[in-house]
């Protein structure tokens, strides 16, 4: 949402068709402007087509929460929703082949990153964002 305010072109994907529904009525009722994808991400960004290919892939796939953070009742009922994603190291590598400068992974700062090469990392208390910047070939 903040990206797209600051004029991003968005796409987002979500592959939980309730959740899907929640963002495309949250997303029309805020205004904005957003492409909600109903799809696995992981296929998506396999067939997506070059001239489509991202700036940047966001991947917040909902990391598994080591801790024992209580979330409040809406994010409980989305968590039972959302299930984690299974295999992140291939959605990692899918976002990693089409995005043309960078990937940026939300983590829970007690996971390892996804991949070990992370270009940077921009932490806090609760959150990491990992960075994994595209070298040119
Ligand atoms: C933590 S939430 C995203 C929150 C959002 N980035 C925000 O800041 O409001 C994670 C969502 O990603 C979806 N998801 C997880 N893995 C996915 C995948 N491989 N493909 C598509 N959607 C996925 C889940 O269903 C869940 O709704």
């Amino acid at each position: 949402m903040v990206l797209a305010h600051l004029g991003c072109t968005v796409t987002a994907l979500e592959r939980v068709p309730a959740l899907c529904a929640l963002l495309q009525l949250a997303v029309a009722d805020l205004g904005a402007e957003i492409e909600i994808v109903k799809a696995e991400s992981t296929d998506w960004l396999a067939k997506v087509s070059s001239e489509k290919f991202p700036d940047v892939v966001y991947l917040d796939p909902m990391f598994s929460d080591p801790g024992r953070s209580q979330v409040k009742k809406e994010m409980q009922a989305c968590r039972a929703l959302a299930h984690e994603t299974e295999d992140e190291a291939a959605l990692l590598a899918a976002a990693r082949l089409v995005a043309k400068d960078r990937v940026v992974v939300k983590r829970h700062p007690h996971n390892d990153p996804i991949a070990a090469d992370v270009s940077h990392s921009v932490s806090s208390e609760r959150v990491r964002f990992d960075v994994y910047v595209k070298t040119p070939q």
